[in-house]
Protein backbone atom coordinates (compact mmCIF):
# COMPACT_ATOMS: atom_id res chain seq x y z
CA UNK A 1 0.00 0.00 0.00
CA UNK A 2 1.10 3.49 -1.05
CA UNK A 3 -0.62 6.90 -0.49
CA UNK A 4 -1.01 9.92 -2.16
CA UNK A 5 -2.01 12.27 0.73
CA UNK A 6 -3.84 14.98 0.83
CA UNK A 7 -4.45 16.29 -2.80
CA UNK A 8 -7.74 18.10 -4.39
CA UNK A 9 -8.95 14.89 -6.65
CA UNK A 10 -11.25 15.60 -9.99
CA UNK A 11 -11.66 13.23 -13.06
CA UNK A 12 -14.68 13.61 -15.65
CA UNK A 13 -16.97 11.54 -13.29
CA UNK A 14 -16.92 14.02 -10.83
CA UNK A 15 -18.90 17.34 -10.44
CA UNK A 16 -17.00 18.38 -8.11
CA UNK A 17 -13.28 18.16 -6.88
CA UNK A 18 -13.11 15.63 -3.91
CA UNK A 19 -10.21 16.52 -1.11
CA UNK A 20 -8.79 13.35 -0.05
CA UNK A 21 -5.95 10.71 0.01
CA UNK A 22 -5.53 8.07 -2.64
CA UNK A 23 -4.53 4.49 -1.62
CA UNK A 24 -2.90 2.48 -3.91
CA UNK A 25 -2.01 -1.02 -3.49
CA UNK A 26 0.89 -3.03 -4.81
CA UNK A 27 -0.64 -3.83 -8.05
CA UNK A 28 -0.96 -0.46 -8.97
CA UNK A 29 -4.22 0.26 -8.59
CA UNK A 30 -6.81 2.46 -6.61
CA UNK A 31 -7.31 0.84 -3.82
CA UNK A 32 -9.51 3.29 -1.61
CA UNK A 33 -10.41 7.57 -1.42
CA UNK A 34 -10.30 8.26 2.49
CA UNK A 35 -10.37 11.58 3.53
CA UNK A 36 -7.66 14.20 3.31
CA UNK A 37 -4.82 13.04 5.67
CA UNK A 38 -6.54 10.18 7.56
CA UNK A 39 -4.86 7.13 5.43
CA UNK A 40 -2.14 5.12 6.33
CA UNK A 41 0.72 3.86 4.93
CA UNK A 42 3.98 4.46 2.96
CA UNK A 43 3.87 8.25 1.75
CA UNK A 44 4.37 7.97 -2.27
CA UNK A 45 3.48 12.11 -2.36
CA UNK A 46 2.31 14.31 0.18
CA UNK A 47 0.34 16.95 -1.77
CA UNK A 48 0.15 19.35 1.55
CA UNK A 49 -3.26 20.68 0.46
CA UNK A 50 -2.37 22.64 -2.40
CA UNK A 51 -2.01 19.74 -4.89
CA UNK A 52 -4.80 18.65 -7.30
CA UNK A 53 -4.57 14.97 -8.50
CA UNK A 54 -6.22 14.22 -11.89
CA UNK A 55 -6.02 11.47 -14.26
CA UNK A 56 -2.64 11.05 -16.45
CA UNK A 57 -3.24 12.76 -19.47
CA UNK A 58 -3.53 11.17 -22.17
CA UNK A 59 -1.80 12.01 -26.07
CA UNK A 60 -4.14 9.91 -28.56
CA UNK A 61 -2.08 10.63 -31.65
CA UNK A 62 1.47 11.73 -32.25
CA UNK A 63 4.93 10.36 -33.70
CA UNK A 64 7.02 10.55 -30.66
CA UNK A 65 10.30 10.12 -33.19
CA UNK A 66 9.96 13.39 -34.60
CA UNK A 67 11.05 15.39 -32.09
CA UNK A 68 14.33 15.01 -33.81
CA UNK A 69 12.30 17.33 -36.85
CA UNK A 70 10.99 19.95 -34.76
CA UNK A 71 11.69 23.20 -36.44
CA UNK A 72 12.90 21.76 -39.55
CA UNK A 73 9.89 22.94 -41.76
CA UNK A 74 7.91 25.33 -40.93
CA UNK A 75 4.62 27.17 -42.62
CA UNK A 76 3.73 25.25 -45.37
CA UNK A 77 0.64 23.24 -46.61
CA UNK A 78 0.86 19.36 -45.21
CA UNK A 79 1.65 17.61 -48.92
CA UNK A 80 4.06 20.01 -49.57
CA UNK A 81 5.26 20.07 -45.91
CA UNK A 82 5.66 15.73 -46.09
CA UNK A 83 6.58 15.76 -49.24
CA UNK A 84 9.42 18.11 -49.67
CA UNK A 85 10.70 18.00 -46.18
CA UNK A 86 10.21 15.85 -44.02
CA UNK A 87 9.95 12.43 -46.29
CA UNK A 88 13.67 13.05 -47.34
CA UNK A 89 14.95 13.62 -43.98
CA UNK A 90 12.56 10.51 -42.11
CA UNK A 91 14.31 8.27 -44.92
CA UNK A 92 17.84 8.91 -43.37
CA UNK A 93 16.68 8.19 -39.96
CA UNK A 94 18.37 4.98 -38.03
CA UNK A 95 16.75 3.08 -35.14
CA UNK A 96 19.11 5.00 -32.78
CA UNK A 97 17.59 8.05 -34.03
CA UNK A 98 14.25 6.53 -33.34
CA UNK A 99 15.21 5.73 -30.00
CA UNK A 100 16.42 9.41 -28.62
CA UNK A 101 14.36 10.92 -30.51
CA UNK A 102 10.95 9.26 -28.46
CA UNK A 103 13.14 9.44 -25.81
CA UNK A 104 13.27 13.04 -26.40
CA UNK A 105 9.52 12.91 -26.39
CA UNK A 106 8.70 10.93 -23.25
CA UNK A 107 10.98 13.20 -21.60
CA UNK A 108 8.56 15.86 -22.56
CA UNK A 109 5.37 14.27 -22.20
CA UNK A 110 6.32 13.23 -18.82
CA UNK A 111 7.43 16.84 -17.65
CA UNK A 112 3.93 17.24 -18.51
CA UNK A 113 1.83 15.16 -16.42
CA UNK A 114 1.27 13.09 -19.48
CA UNK A 115 1.12 8.87 -18.71
CA UNK A 116 -0.26 7.82 -21.62
CA UNK A 117 0.16 8.10 -25.51
CA UNK A 118 -0.64 6.44 -29.20
CA UNK A 119 2.20 6.08 -31.47
CA UNK A 120 3.00 5.78 -35.47
CA UNK A 121 6.03 5.69 -36.54
CA UNK A 122 9.08 3.09 -37.83
CA UNK A 123 11.77 1.07 -36.11
CA UNK A 124 8.90 1.05 -33.29
CA UNK A 125 10.91 -1.47 -31.53
CA UNK A 126 12.68 1.35 -30.18
CA UNK A 127 9.73 3.38 -29.23
CA UNK A 128 8.22 0.23 -27.34
CA UNK A 129 11.48 -0.29 -25.90
CA UNK A 130 11.86 3.63 -24.63
CA UNK A 131 8.27 3.44 -23.52
CA UNK A 132 8.77 -0.21 -21.50
CA UNK A 133 12.26 1.62 -19.97
CA UNK A 134 10.31 5.54 -19.05
CA UNK A 135 7.15 3.19 -17.53
CA UNK A 136 4.34 4.44 -19.36
CA UNK A 137 1.47 3.49 -21.22
CA UNK A 138 1.26 3.68 -24.72
CA UNK A 139 -0.26 1.82 -28.06
CA UNK A 140 1.89 1.24 -30.65
CA UNK A 141 1.89 0.64 -34.65
CA UNK A 142 4.34 0.65 -37.42
CA UNK A 143 3.44 2.96 -39.55
CA UNK A 144 2.61 1.19 -43.15
CA UNK A 145 2.19 2.72 -46.82
CA UNK A 146 2.25 1.26 -49.87
CA UNK A 147 1.03 -2.36 -50.41
CA UNK A 148 4.33 -3.64 -48.31
CA UNK A 149 4.46 -7.03 -46.45
CA UNK A 150 7.95 -5.95 -45.04
CA UNK A 151 6.01 -2.73 -43.23
CA UNK A 152 2.94 -5.18 -42.39
CA UNK A 153 4.91 -7.74 -41.15
CA UNK A 154 7.46 -5.42 -38.66
CA UNK A 155 3.93 -4.29 -37.37
CA UNK A 156 3.02 -7.90 -36.61
CA UNK A 157 6.13 -8.96 -35.05
CA UNK A 158 6.18 -5.71 -33.07
CA UNK A 159 2.54 -7.10 -31.60
CA UNK A 160 4.08 -10.76 -30.99
CA UNK A 161 6.97 -9.10 -29.18
CA UNK A 162 5.58 -6.29 -26.75
CA UNK A 163 1.60 -6.76 -27.46
CA UNK A 164 0.17 -6.88 -23.83
CA UNK A 165 3.61 -6.37 -22.37
CA UNK A 166 3.46 -5.37 -18.41
CA UNK A 167 -0.26 -4.46 -19.24
CA UNK A 168 1.65 -1.34 -20.64
CA UNK A 169 1.98 -2.05 -24.46
CA UNK A 170 -0.91 -2.53 -26.82
CA UNK A 171 0.48 -2.94 -30.48
CA UNK A 172 -2.21 -2.05 -33.12
CA UNK A 173 -1.83 -2.00 -36.78
CA UNK A 174 -0.61 1.23 -38.42
CA UNK A 175 -1.90 2.01 -42.15
CA UNK A 176 -1.15 5.59 -42.75
CA UNK A 177 -3.31 6.67 -44.73
CA UNK A 178 -5.92 6.15 -47.64
CA UNK A 179 -3.72 8.87 -49.93
CA UNK A 180 -0.42 5.91 -48.71
CA UNK A 181 -2.18 3.31 -48.74
CA UNK A 182 -3.77 1.29 -51.68
CA UNK A 183 -7.46 0.16 -50.70
CA UNK A 184 -6.75 -3.65 -51.23
CA UNK A 185 -3.74 -3.05 -48.28
CA UNK A 186 -6.61 -1.65 -46.36
CA UNK A 187 -9.15 -4.39 -46.20
CA UNK A 188 -6.04 -7.03 -45.84
CA UNK A 189 -4.73 -5.07 -42.81
CA UNK A 190 -8.37 -4.91 -41.44
CA UNK A 191 -8.87 -8.17 -41.56
CA UNK A 192 -5.90 -9.57 -40.06
CA UNK A 193 -6.63 -6.93 -37.12
CA UNK A 194 -10.16 -8.57 -36.69
CA UNK A 195 -8.19 -11.97 -37.04
CA UNK A 196 -5.34 -11.37 -34.90
CA UNK A 197 -7.51 -9.26 -31.99
CA UNK A 198 -5.47 -6.14 -33.02
CA UNK A 199 -6.66 -2.41 -32.99
CA UNK A 200 -6.22 -0.05 -36.40
CA UNK A 201 -4.56 3.53 -35.86
CA UNK A 202 -5.22 5.78 -39.28
CA UNK A 203 -5.27 9.09 -40.43
CA UNK A 204 -8.28 10.54 -41.53
CA UNK A 205 -9.81 13.30 -43.77
CA UNK A 206 -7.24 15.77 -42.62
CA UNK A 207 -7.04 18.20 -44.89
CA UNK A 208 -9.93 18.90 -47.78
CA UNK A 209 -7.95 17.55 -50.81
CA UNK A 210 -8.82 14.28 -49.37
CA UNK A 211 -12.60 14.67 -49.21
CA UNK A 212 -12.26 15.89 -53.00
CA UNK A 213 -10.43 12.60 -53.82
CA UNK A 214 -13.06 10.08 -52.34
CA UNK A 215 -15.89 12.08 -54.26
CA UNK A 216 -13.62 12.60 -57.11
CA UNK A 217 -11.34 9.60 -57.55
CA UNK A 218 -12.57 6.88 -55.56
CA UNK A 219 -16.54 7.90 -55.95
CA UNK A 220 -17.65 6.52 -52.29
CA UNK A 221 -18.52 8.76 -49.73
CA UNK A 222 -15.42 8.30 -46.39
CA UNK A 223 -18.00 6.21 -44.56
CA UNK A 224 -18.60 3.85 -47.54
CA UNK A 225 -15.20 3.23 -47.31
CA UNK A 226 -14.36 2.88 -43.80
CA UNK A 227 -17.00 -0.06 -44.03
CA UNK A 228 -16.29 -1.59 -47.22
CA UNK A 229 -12.97 -2.04 -46.29
CA UNK A 230 -13.91 -3.57 -42.86
CA UNK A 231 -11.77 -0.92 -40.92
CA UNK A 232 -15.29 -0.17 -39.05
CA UNK A 233 -15.43 -3.54 -37.91
CA UNK A 234 -11.75 -4.05 -36.24
CA UNK A 235 -11.69 -4.30 -32.32
CA UNK A 236 -10.31 -0.56 -31.95
CA UNK A 237 -10.08 1.87 -34.27
CA UNK A 238 -8.37 5.37 -34.01
CA UNK A 239 -9.22 7.94 -36.80
CA UNK A 240 -6.62 10.69 -36.63
CA UNK A 241 -7.54 14.41 -37.59
CA UNK A 242 -10.82 13.72 -38.42
CA UNK A 243 -11.05 17.26 -40.19
CA UNK A 244 -13.12 17.16 -43.20
CA UNK A 245 -15.30 13.79 -42.00
CA UNK A 246 -18.35 15.08 -43.39
CA UNK A 247 -21.07 16.03 -40.68
CA UNK A 248 -23.69 14.25 -42.15
CA UNK A 249 -21.67 10.73 -41.86
CA UNK A 250 -20.88 11.19 -38.24
CA UNK A 251 -23.73 8.43 -37.05
CA UNK A 252 -21.60 6.04 -38.90
CA UNK A 253 -18.67 6.23 -36.59
CA UNK A 254 -20.38 6.56 -33.50
CA UNK A 255 -19.52 3.11 -32.35
CA UNK A 256 -17.64 1.59 -29.23
CA UNK A 257 -14.84 0.89 -31.22
CA UNK A 258 -14.22 3.91 -32.91
CA UNK A 259 -12.81 7.52 -31.74
CA UNK A 260 -11.97 10.22 -33.50
CA UNK A 261 -8.61 12.19 -32.47
CA UNK A 262 -8.81 15.70 -32.45
CA UNK A 263 -5.61 17.35 -33.35
CA UNK A 264 -6.70 21.12 -32.40
CA UNK A 265 -2.89 23.02 -32.97
CA UNK A 266 -1.70 20.70 -36.04
CA UNK A 267 -4.35 21.44 -37.71
CA UNK A 268 -4.28 24.83 -36.98
CA UNK A 269 -0.56 24.93 -37.92
CA UNK A 270 -0.61 23.36 -41.06
CA UNK A 271 -4.02 25.14 -42.02
CA UNK A 272 -5.69 22.10 -42.24
CA UNK A 273 -9.17 23.31 -41.12
CA UNK A 274 -11.28 22.69 -37.88
CA UNK A 275 -12.82 19.36 -37.24
CA UNK A 276 -16.85 18.96 -36.29
CA UNK A 277 -15.98 18.49 -33.02
CA UNK A 278 -18.82 20.37 -31.92
CA UNK A 279 -21.21 18.31 -34.02
CA UNK A 280 -19.36 15.05 -32.82
CA UNK A 281 -20.14 15.47 -29.11
CA UNK A 282 -24.07 16.10 -30.32
CA UNK A 283 -24.05 13.08 -32.05
CA UNK A 284 -22.00 10.95 -29.00
CA UNK A 285 -19.10 10.42 -31.05
CA UNK A 286 -15.70 9.18 -28.46
CA UNK A 287 -13.90 11.95 -29.08
CA UNK A 288 -9.62 12.16 -28.17
CA UNK A 289 -6.94 14.47 -27.81
CA UNK A 290 -3.63 14.36 -29.46
CA UNK A 291 -0.81 16.96 -30.23
CA UNK A 292 0.11 15.20 -33.66
CA UNK A 293 4.09 14.53 -33.69
CA UNK A 294 6.44 17.97 -32.70
CA UNK A 295 7.26 18.86 -36.56
CA UNK A 296 3.76 19.81 -36.95
CA UNK A 297 2.88 21.26 -33.51
CA UNK A 298 5.44 21.85 -32.03
CA UNK A 299 4.81 20.73 -28.25
CA UNK A 300 3.96 17.74 -26.80
CA UNK A 301 1.87 19.37 -24.54
CA UNK A 302 -1.39 18.17 -24.08
CA UNK A 303 -2.48 21.41 -21.79
CA UNK A 304 -2.02 23.31 -24.62
CA UNK A 305 -3.80 21.46 -26.58
CA UNK A 306 -6.66 20.98 -23.79
CA UNK A 307 -6.95 24.91 -24.01
CA UNK A 308 -6.56 25.20 -27.76
CA UNK A 309 -9.77 22.95 -28.14
CA UNK A 310 -11.63 24.43 -25.59
CA UNK A 311 -10.99 28.03 -26.92
CA UNK A 312 -10.94 27.30 -31.08
CA UNK A 313 -14.18 25.85 -31.17
CA UNK A 314 -15.88 28.40 -28.96
CA UNK A 315 -14.62 31.41 -31.15
CA UNK A 316 -15.13 29.20 -34.95
CA UNK A 317 -18.90 28.65 -33.63
CA UNK A 318 -19.49 31.89 -31.65
CA UNK A 319 -20.69 29.91 -28.80
CA UNK A 320 -18.71 30.04 -25.45
CA UNK A 321 -20.67 27.32 -23.99
CA UNK A 322 -19.08 25.08 -26.78
CA UNK A 323 -16.51 22.27 -25.45
CA UNK A 324 -16.78 22.83 -22.22
CA UNK A 325 -13.00 22.45 -19.69
CA UNK A 326 -15.00 19.31 -18.89
CA UNK A 327 -15.66 17.58 -22.06
CA UNK A 328 -11.77 18.43 -23.08
CA UNK A 329 -10.68 16.93 -19.69
CA UNK A 330 -12.64 13.82 -20.55
CA UNK A 331 -11.47 14.11 -23.93
CA UNK A 332 -7.58 14.18 -22.77
CA UNK A 333 -7.78 10.94 -20.54
CA UNK A 334 -10.76 8.17 -20.34
CA UNK A 335 -11.59 8.95 -23.44
CA UNK A 336 -8.33 8.08 -25.39
CA UNK A 337 -7.33 5.55 -22.95
CA UNK A 338 -10.57 3.62 -24.02
CA UNK A 339 -10.11 4.47 -27.39
CA UNK A 340 -6.52 2.77 -27.72
CA UNK A 341 -8.13 -0.46 -25.78
CA UNK A 342 -6.78 0.21 -22.28
CA UNK A 343 -9.23 -1.02 -19.81
CA UNK A 344 -9.87 0.67 -16.15
CA UNK A 345 -7.51 3.71 -16.59
CA UNK A 346 -8.50 7.79 -17.13
CA UNK A 347 -10.18 7.98 -14.36
CA UNK A 348 -9.37 8.33 -10.24
CA UNK A 349 -11.84 5.32 -8.70
CA UNK A 350 -11.43 2.16 -6.77
CA UNK A 351 -10.27 -0.92 -9.05
CA UNK A 352 -8.59 1.58 -11.41
CA UNK A 353 -4.91 1.96 -12.73
CA UNK A 354 -3.15 4.50 -10.36
CA UNK A 355 -2.34 6.55 -13.47
CA UNK A 356 -2.07 10.22 -11.97
CA UNK A 357 -0.78 13.86 -12.79
CA UNK A 358 -0.47 15.80 -9.45
CA UNK A 359 -0.45 19.57 -10.03
CA UNK A 360 0.51 22.27 -7.73
CA UNK A 361 -2.37 24.91 -7.26
CA UNK A 362 -0.47 26.81 -4.98
CA UNK A 363 0.88 29.22 -7.81
CA UNK A 364 -0.48 32.50 -8.49
CA UNK A 365 -2.63 31.13 -11.18
CA UNK A 366 -4.84 29.22 -8.79
CA UNK A 367 -5.71 31.54 -6.53
CA UNK A 368 -9.68 31.55 -6.05
CA UNK A 369 -9.65 27.42 -7.50
CA UNK A 370 -11.70 25.48 -5.38
CA UNK A 371 -13.74 21.71 -5.50
CA UNK A 372 -16.74 23.75 -7.97
CA UNK A 373 -14.28 25.06 -10.21
CA UNK A 374 -11.06 23.39 -10.71
CA UNK A 375 -11.61 21.82 -14.60
CA UNK A 376 -11.91 25.27 -15.70
CA UNK A 377 -8.69 27.08 -13.64
CA UNK A 378 -6.82 23.75 -15.28
CA UNK A 379 -7.78 24.30 -18.62
CA UNK A 380 -7.86 27.86 -18.88
CA UNK A 381 -5.19 29.37 -16.25
CA UNK A 382 -3.30 26.31 -15.94
CA UNK A 383 -0.11 24.30 -18.20
CA UNK A 384 1.91 21.88 -17.95
CA UNK A 385 4.79 23.58 -15.98
CA UNK A 386 2.21 23.54 -13.13
CA UNK A 387 2.91 19.46 -13.58
CA UNK A 388 4.52 18.41 -9.62
CA UNK A 389 4.81 14.74 -10.28
CA UNK A 390 3.21 11.94 -12.84
CA UNK A 391 2.93 8.59 -11.67
CA UNK A 392 2.08 5.51 -14.02
CA UNK A 393 0.27 2.13 -12.54
CA UNK A 394 1.51 3.64 -8.30
CA UNK A 395 5.16 4.47 -9.76
CA UNK A 396 6.35 7.48 -9.83
CA UNK A 397 7.97 8.46 -13.25
CA UNK A 398 8.87 12.58 -12.50
CA UNK A 399 8.50 14.62 -9.16
CA UNK A 400 9.53 18.14 -8.58
CA UNK A 401 11.74 18.67 -12.11
CA UNK A 402 13.04 15.10 -11.38
CA UNK A 403 13.09 12.23 -13.38
CA UNK A 404 12.59 8.89 -11.94
CA UNK A 405 12.88 6.29 -14.76
CA UNK A 406 15.09 8.57 -17.03
CA UNK A 407 18.55 10.57 -17.73
CA UNK A 408 17.24 13.96 -18.96
CA UNK A 409 20.80 15.19 -19.70
CA UNK A 410 22.17 12.45 -21.57
CA UNK A 411 19.00 11.95 -23.73
CA UNK A 412 19.07 16.02 -24.77
CA UNK A 413 22.84 15.18 -25.04
CA UNK A 414 22.40 12.19 -27.62
CA UNK A 415 19.30 13.96 -29.07
CA UNK A 416 21.43 17.03 -30.09
CA UNK A 417 24.27 14.73 -31.62
CA UNK A 418 21.53 13.49 -33.65
CA UNK A 419 19.79 16.17 -34.67
CA UNK A 420 23.29 17.23 -36.75
CA UNK A 421 23.76 13.91 -38.18
CA UNK A 422 20.02 14.00 -39.79
CA UNK A 423 20.11 17.12 -41.10
CA UNK A 424 23.86 17.24 -42.16
CA UNK A 425 23.68 13.89 -44.44
NI1 LIG B 1 -0.06 12.19 -37.59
Amino acid sequence: MSIIRDVLIWDSERQNAEAGDIVINDSGLVSEILPPKSAKGERLFDGGGYTAAIPGLVNSHTHVSMTLLRGLAEELPLMRWLQTKIFPVENRLLPQHIRSGGELALLEMISGGVTCFADMYYFMREVAAATVGAGMRAALCRGITGDDSKKLNENLALADEFNGRDGRIIVQLGPHAPYTVPRDAIEKIASIARDKKLGVHFHWLETEGELETFRDEYKISPSDYLEGTGLLAVPKLLLAHCVWHPVDELDRVKRDNVTLVHNPKSNLKLGSGYAPIKQMLEKGVNVALGTDGAASNNRLDVWDEMRTAALMHKGYHKDPTLLSARQVLKMATVAGASGMGFERVGLIKKGWHADLALVNIAGPAYVGADVTNLPEFLVYAGSSRDVRATIVGGKILYKDGRYLTMDRDEIISKTTEHRKQIVKT
